[in-house]
């Protein structure tokens, strides 16, 4: 298959490529690299540096190739930021997501594979987290994945387009294999900020709150590796391509990590100090966060098989140790 990775020079993008020319797919980059970057690409992956934000570019793309499907990973993505600043978040992630949506259409690309995630759900009523729990999401970014979903149901039901959205819970780890390198630029994550903070980048780190009512006290969270959800994308396009229905489909482990033993694992594999500090909780964080993929598991044939702890830590470790960077 031709697939239009949009998106597809950043964190998460650039190992869905490595998956995909791994199952002997073809992907096609389209990134505006405002947070992606060019050494992210692939070799021998073609690249269009362009904006969701324009239409006519995205459209002039689209018609570049005769594309098998689409992979939908450009958008703001900070959900703290997205409070300060939904106005940027709309912007991007909504009316960017409506003008891939029509260049999609003009171009007949036959599959939509769009890059969600858990922030959907909100505070949890119950764990794990299945695909039928309720959406209120508690940040904007969360309302703007939500949004795009329901216009993607729309769009099935209006204009047949095919789709599935894939709710990826905590993003985490890098490439076992080494071949994609390229650190995040102002990480707001748990395990980036460890690493930082492992390199002496960062003079200490907080730990947000330890009196929750998880068995350490402090936050539970699913993380999944970031290879993990590449494969999970290539599941989905070929379900797709299959003739296979919609899907909206949960990617975790069911798994829980407290980021006292996150941290206390990253001082014993890396060997540094990591300095934390307790400090209170953050604002509209739950307790626990925990998926059941049991749908991605039954319908895509998806399993997490790079997701345990000392996987996400070494390969998170390797990048930052051998990356130079401050
Ligand atoms: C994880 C745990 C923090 C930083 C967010 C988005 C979600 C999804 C994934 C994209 C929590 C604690 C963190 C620190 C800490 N993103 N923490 N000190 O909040 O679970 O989810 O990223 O789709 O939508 O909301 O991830 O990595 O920020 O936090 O103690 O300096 O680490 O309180 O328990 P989160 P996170």
């Amino acid at each position: 298959m031709k697939v239009w990775v949009v998106g597809g020079a950043g964190y998460i993008g650039s190992h869905v490529c490595k998956a995909l020319v791994r199952a002997g797919h073809e992907p096609v980059v389209f990134d505006n690299l405002s947070t992606g970057s060019k050494n992210n690409l692939r070799p021998g992956v073609a690249f269009q540096k362009g904006d969701i934000l324009d239409p006519e570019a995205l459209q002039r793309a689209a018609a570049e190739h005769k594309f098998d499907g689409v992979v939908h990973l450009a958008a703001l993505k900070a959900a703290g930021e997205s409070m300060l600043d939904p106005v940027s978040y709309s912007r991007n992630n909504i009316t960017g997501s409506l003008n891939l949506l029509e260049a999609v259409l003009a171009a007949e690309i036959p599959a939509f594979v769009f890059s969600s995630t858990a922030a959907v759900y909100g505070a949890p009523a119950y764990l794990p987290l299945d695909e039928a729990h309720p959406t209120t999401p508690e940040n904007y970014y969360g309302h703007t994945k939500l949004a795009i979903e329901q216009f993607l149901a729309w769009y099935g039901t209006l204009k047949g387009l095919r789709h599935v959205s894939l709710r990826y819970f905590n993003a985490a780890g890098y490439d076992p294999e080494g071949d994609v390198s390229g650190l995040e630029k102002n990480p707001a994550n748990l395990l980036p900020i460890v690493m930082e903070t492992a390199m002496g980048w960062r003079g200490s780190m907080q730990v947000f709150g330890d009196d929750y009512e998880t068995p350490d006290g402090s936050g539970v969270r699913d993380y999944i590796h970031v290879s993990d959800l590449a494969d999970a994308h290539v599941a989905a396009l070929e379900h797709l391509h299959k003739g296979g229905g919609n899907l909206t489909v949960n990617l975790g482990t069911g798994q829980g990590v407290s980021v006292l033993e996150m941290i206390g694992r990253a001082r014993e594999i890396t060997g540094r100090e990591i300095p934390a500090t307790i400090a209170p909780r953050r604002p509209g964080d739950p307790a626990v966060v925990i998926a059941s993929s049991a749908q991605a598991e039954r319908v895509l044939g998806w399993k997490a098989r790079h997701s345990d702890l000392d996987t996400l830590l070494k390969t998170t470790w390797e990048v930052y140790r051998t990356s130079g960077g401050s």
